[in-house]
């Protein structure tokens, strides 16, 4: 799908955060964000969450647009719940390194390699992957729905990190794991985090189940943005070192601005490779675009939302 047409910058209006909150009301829409994105979007938001809180919240909206700042998975699931509301995207490439991981006529494939197996299927996926799943998963109840799944081995994709994860909390060692992985989690150096860990003996290490096994090994607690976010906030420790997307430090700075908030670091001292490369493609000038213009739109086929709906939902009530 094309973007809209790009009006040179002279011509956004001098307060775009005003324009922006002014179109949000002309369009009756509703803002979501996710926090790995840029603090002024998330400053304008109706709500901030993780992708189960924005799932959960997708299904409580009552205007006729949604304009969704997150990846495009994100934002699909929220078509995939709202069939009969415009979801809008400010940047329709805004993608994930795990949805892309996964294309689904190879995870059709790889499921006709273990027939009969059941599929618990990570949310960071495609609709179409979503449609071929008995059951969704966010990182922060990947393990209640493992347990729900009964003791059979079972698919779970696309994130073997997760995986591993989820399998290590349940003891065991039968998951049939799709070999994906986030390319912003599997950066962070564990030997680096080490070094860090020294020099900051009194900190806690908060980390995000996507990180590989040797930065998990170091961690004091392991959760979602949300459970991440908590933690830093209400622990005793003054210091914490973060294994997730710098993204969630404007709620802990906002909530609890006497901590000390250390970013874990990365393999590439050089880069900003804790940035979410798909997330930061979600500018203010793109939301005011997308708002003022009603486009680019989120579709989900008719027939792959029916199947990805079921999947969600169970997730949804299991949730509940
Ligand atoms: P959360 O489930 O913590 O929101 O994680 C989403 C994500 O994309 C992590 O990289
Ligand atoms: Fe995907 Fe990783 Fe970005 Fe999350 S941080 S949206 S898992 S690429």
């Amino acid at each position: 799908m094309a973007d809209a047409p790009r009006p040179s910058p002279e011509s956004f209006p001098e307060d775009l955060e005003d324009a922006i909150l002014a179109l949000k009301e002309e369009r009756n829409a509703v803002l979501l964000a996710h926090y790995y994105q840029e603090s002024e979007v998330q400053d304008l938001a109706d709500f901030v969450g993780d992708s189960l809180a924005l799932a959960q919240a997708a299904t409580k909206v009552d205007r006729d647009v949604i304009a969704f700042c997150g990846v495009h998975f994100m934002a699909e699931t929220a078509k995939i719940l709202n069939p009969d509301r415009i979801v809008v995207v400010p940047d329709l490439e805004a993608g994930c390194s795990l949805a892309d991981g996964c294309p689904p006529d190879e995870f059709r494939a790889f499921k006709k390699e273990h027939e009969g197996a059941k599929v618990l299927t990570y949310i960071n996926c495609s609709a179409e992957v979503k449609a071929e799943s008995d059951l969704i998963c966010t990182s922060s109840n990947a393990v209640k729905m493992a347990q729900s799944l009964g003791d059979e081995p079972f698919i779970f994709a696309p994130d073997r990190h997760l995986a591993r994860w989820v399998a290590n909390q349940l003891g065991r060692d039968d998951l049939i794991v799709w070999p994906g992985a986030c390319i912003v989690h599997e950066q962070f150096s564990a030997k680096r985090l080490a070094q860090l860990r020294v020099k900051h003996p009194d900190a806690e290490v908060l980390a995000h189940p996507e990180c590989d096994q040797a930065v998990l090994d170091q961690a004091d607690f392991i959760a979602s943005t949300t459970g991440i976010i908590d933690r830093a906030v209400n622990s005793e420790a003054k210091t914490l070192i973060i294994a997730t997307e710098d993204g969630v430090f404007h709620s802990i700075e906002q909530r609890a601005p006497e901590k000390t908030l250390i970013q874990a670091p990365g393999i590439d001292e050089s880069c900003a490779c804790n940035r979410c490369p798909y997330m930061r493609l979600n500018t203010l000038e793109k939301l005011y675009l997308c708002l003022r213009d009603l486009k680019p739109q989120v579709e989900v086929p008719e027939e792959i939302r029916v199947r990805a709906l079921r999947p969600i939902e169970r997730m949804l009530e299991l949730s509940a």
